[in-house]
């Protein structure tokens, strides 16, 4: 946990954005996955955990914004559970470190809504994203939730939580740490005849040897042109190339997301090494351009135009790069977003609604096919932590889909496509942290020049 006064400032700050009500801050339950006793990991609520910290299930956080009244509910444990779990702190005590002078109990929520009704309070909340939350706030509402999910709420809260302070990057820097080790460990064990699952295992043990979790599950494959590939059955081959895109979440929560692509066999081949470069190429000019001001739409279109470049050199892409990259013909093997804001989240506050996010009143979501999947576009600030994830990849149904309508025949070279419907997909991922006059790549640097990755692979 920060320093209390660092959530007391929070809560504060939320209530100079927030002009009046109630706003619910509904903290995680704990989940079944077969049989109601045996559960998954916990993982609470990033929301609860920005502005009330506690990691544990079963609480509620209030804010009263008329009142300026933080209040949080929750049960004392019974001998019955202490005998399971062991001594466990009260909720007052709990209430106190993060500054929290008003508690009761969880079943108080009904008390609290039905008063605030009864006064013309408008009530806010943010969109569940589990069942037994929207089970929740229909029955404490007695209404449909939806019509209390807080435009007003979702905008403060994206505000806040957009800059990170100095103890949230210091904590995103912890997970980075970790990050590194899995994806060098990822390195130094791929070799041809080696199973995915068996780097993929290895590879996730390592946030959890450290106190934390993996921040998603575990993309590792010589499929890499299938985006998030998370079957880890193959046993690598050389000639192809490996993908790993993992991260670790620390005990706190916040989250490190970082991609390395790696030839199978140790050596890039010339083509590995001209597609791999393009790629580089794109990840490197985003970390030169990006800076407060510009938007990451521009920055993911800078990405595309050193993609759709590189791929004409290649011959694999003609004509005029602008033109192509204008009418979106470079999502053939760019089809995703350049990247998104990283935090408590990995898609940072992707549950308030990506939109909320990642646009503004000045950038609009894009219908076109790749560009559409764009997370965030919207201009960067100081303090934003974000991903820079460009890649390129030969996906066989999308080509032969594309061929077949005759798309974009302007601009793609078929024919030379052809030959690289067996090359798989490559994908470079750094975070980002956007500063005062540029930005920096955080932490410690996981190899990926050739050279570098090329040594690391022989050692
Ligand atoms: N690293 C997985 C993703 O960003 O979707
Ligand atoms: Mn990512």
């Amino acid at each position: 946990m920060f320093p209390k006064e660092v959530y007391i400032n929070r809560r504060n700050r939320l209530k100079e954005l927030v002009n009046s009500g109630v706003a619910i801050i509904l903290g995680n339950e704990n989940a079944a996955y077969n049989y109601p006793a045996n559960e998954y990991h916990f993982r609470q609520d990033s929301n609860f955990l920005y502005f009330f910290a506690i990691n544990k299930p079963h609480f509620i956080g209030v804010i009263d914004f008329d009142e300026g009244k933080d209040i949080i509910l929750g049960d004392d444990f019974e001998i019955d559970d202490i005998i399971w779990m062991g001594p466990q702190p009260s909720v007052s005590e709990l209430a106190k470190e993060v500054g929290v002078e008003y508690i009761g109990k969880y079943t108080d929520i009904y008390k609290i809504v039905d008063d605030a009704k009864a006064k013309g309070k408008k009530i806010h909340i943010v969109p569940p994203y589990r069942g037994e939350h929207i089970n929740f706030y229909n029955d404490v509402l007695k209404d449909d939730y939806k019509k209390y999910i807080s435009e007003e709420l979702i905008k403060a809260i994206v505000e806040l939580r957009s800059v990170k302070d100095e103890y949230e990057i210091k904590e995103i820097e912890k997970a980075i740490e970790v990050g590194y080790e899995m994806h060098v460990t990822a390195m130094r064990m791929c070799k041809p005849g080696i199973v995915e699952q068996k780097i993929a295992a290895s590879v996730e043990a390592i946030p959890i040897a450290n106190g934390g979790r993996i921040s998603f599950p575990v993309i590792l494959t010589q499929n890499g042109e299938t985006l998030h590939n998370h079957y880890h059955g193959n046993i690598l081959q050389s000639g192809k190339m490996m993908l790993t895109d993992a991260g670790a979440e620390t005990a706190m929560g916040y989250a490190s997301d970082f991609t390395r692509t790696v030839p199978v066999s140790g050596k890039f081949d010339q083509r590995q090494r001209d597609v791999y470069t393009i790629v580089l190429n794109a990840n490197k000019k985003v970390i030169e351009l990006s800076r407060p001001g510009v938007k990451y739409l521009d920055m993911h279109l800078e990405a595309a135009r050193v993609i759709a470049s590189g791929l004409n050199d290649l011959g694999l892409m003609k004509g005029d790069i602008d033109e192509a990259v204008a009418v979106g013909a470079h999502a053939l093997f760019f089809p995703h977003g350049l990247g998104h804001m990283m935090g408590l989240d990995v898609h940072d506050m992707e549950g308030l609604g990506e939109d909320y996010v990642g646009y503004d009143e000045n950038v609009k979501r894009s219908d076109q096919f790749g560009l559409a999947y764009l997370r965030l576009a919207r201009e960067l600030k100081p303090g934003f932590v974000l991903t820079d994830e460009p890649g390129i990849y030969f996906i066989p149904a999308l080509i032969d889909m594309w061929r077949k309508e005759g798309k974009f025949m302007d601009f793609i070279n078929y024919d030379e496509v052809e030959k690289y419907k067996d090359f798989g997909g490559i994908r470079i991922e750094d975070d980002l942290l956007i500063t005062e006059n540029g930005c920096e790549v955080m932490g410690k640097k996981i190899p990926k020049e050739i050279d570098d990755i090329e040594q690391i692979m022989k050692a």
